[in-house]
């Protein structure tokens, strides 16, 4: 069997077998076919799914370039999303840390981690809640993750109700399991730094898997009538249209995505997953980003950006390049790159 048979057999079971909550037998499966989650699943993928992409397209066209205020708030949160693979070394009570060239800025303003949490049971969610007095924002960052483990979790498509949030939301149930693992610890870290910093800013950020907890989390956050800003780093899709659509509507969604990472353009839009916008596409592979590499995409699927863009090359570094002069998982070595199965630095 092709990868792209296994795949499609995968995607076929979890939509249409599966009517309950997926099923945590589940994991024999994706055991079975862990191997073939490497680079030629993914070009296939990717390839098969550029028919779909077409015809759901909103436009191709590009709304404009950033406005630099943005950008240093981009490039500073980009740090913490690399901050977050630097755990365990982020213990509360203490300075938010990292190898060299991840988060200079974030040491340099003293940044205090509140609260971590780590390797948490099923899907292995990992991040810091931190406070930063310098610049009066409370930060929420979750790493992408270390292991194909922790990948397995965004295996499972199968799509979860989230009527909390609009009628027809769904959300991808390994992404919400993920969520749910590690939301008790960061509401109770954020509700008491809120109560204790009622004029500071909420920023809610992560790379690659941690970017889809983040958008979950904020979401929440937002439900629970906190205003909150997101910022996130080649994250996949979370959602179908109405749940990319109701989170759009929010506003303060910073998507940032890099030329061709591939995980943005995952779980496919033939599955229903849509994204959130607008999109910042950095255009270029230099860490020297100015306003003018940065395109800006709006709607849900939108040929301007990275979805647009090759199918056929699995730009890994692209994914682990966002911004910083180092690889942005540096702290957690190839990070969760686990899943192309042959990683190179
Ligand atoms: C951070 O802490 C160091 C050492 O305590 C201090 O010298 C520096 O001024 C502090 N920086 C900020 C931005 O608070
Ligand atoms: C976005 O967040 C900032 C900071 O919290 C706030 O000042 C601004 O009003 C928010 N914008 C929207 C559209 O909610």
């Amino acid at each position: 069997m092709s990868a792209l048979a296994a795949f499609t057999v995968l995607a076929h079971y979890l939509t249409t077998v599966t009517a309950a909550p997926v099923p945590f037998g589940f994991s024999d499966i994706v055991d079975g076919i862990g191997d073939l989650f490497d680079g030629d699943l993914i070009e296939s993928l990717l390839s098969d799914d550029q028919d779909t992409v077409a015809s759901k397209a909103v436009s191709s066209v590009i709304s404009g370039t950033l406005s630099p205020d943005l950008l240093p708030d981009i490039l500073y949160f980009a740090e913490f999303s690399g901050a977050a693979y630097c755990d365990p070394k982020n213990t509360p009570g203490q300075r938010v840390s990292c190898t060299e060239g991840v988060c200079p800025t974030v040491q340099a303003n003293n940044v205090t981690t509140i609260a971590e949490f780590d390797d948490t049971q099923e899907t292995d969610t990992t991040g810091i809640v931190a406070r930063d007095d310098t610049t009066k924002t409370i930060v929420i960052t979750f790493r992408g993750s270390q292991s194909l483990r922790n990948w397995l979790a965004n295996v499972q498509l199968l799509f979860k109700d989230v009527p909390e949030y609009c009628n027809g939301c769904q959300v991808h149930t390994g992404f919400h399991e993920a969520f749910l693992e590690g939301f008790p610890t960061v509401l109770a870290a954020f509700t008491s730094l809120k109560a204790e910093n009622p004029d500071y800013r909420t920023v809610v950020t992560g790379h690659s898997l941690g970017g889809a907890i983040a958008t979950i989390t904020a979401t929440e956050l937002r439900r629970l009538g906190n205003e909150v800003q997101l910022f996130t780093y080649g994250s996949p899709r979370v959602g179908n249209a109405a749940m990319a659509a109701f989170i759009t509507s929010a506003g303060n969604n910073s998507r940032i995505t890099h030329i061709d990472d591939p995980v943005p353009r995952l779980p496919p839009v033939f599955l229903e997953y849509e994204h959130v916008s607008p999109e910042f596409h950095i255009t270029r592979g230099d860490s020297n980003i100015q306003p003018q590499d940065i395109n800006i995409l709006e709607g849900g699927v939108n040929l301007g950006g990275n979805t647009g863009g090759s199918a056929i090359s699995v730009d890994i570094l692209a994914h682990l390049h966002y911004l910083l002069p180092v690889v942005i998982s540096d702290c957690g070595g190839l990070g969760d790159l686990d899943i192309f199965g042959k990683v190179k630095n």
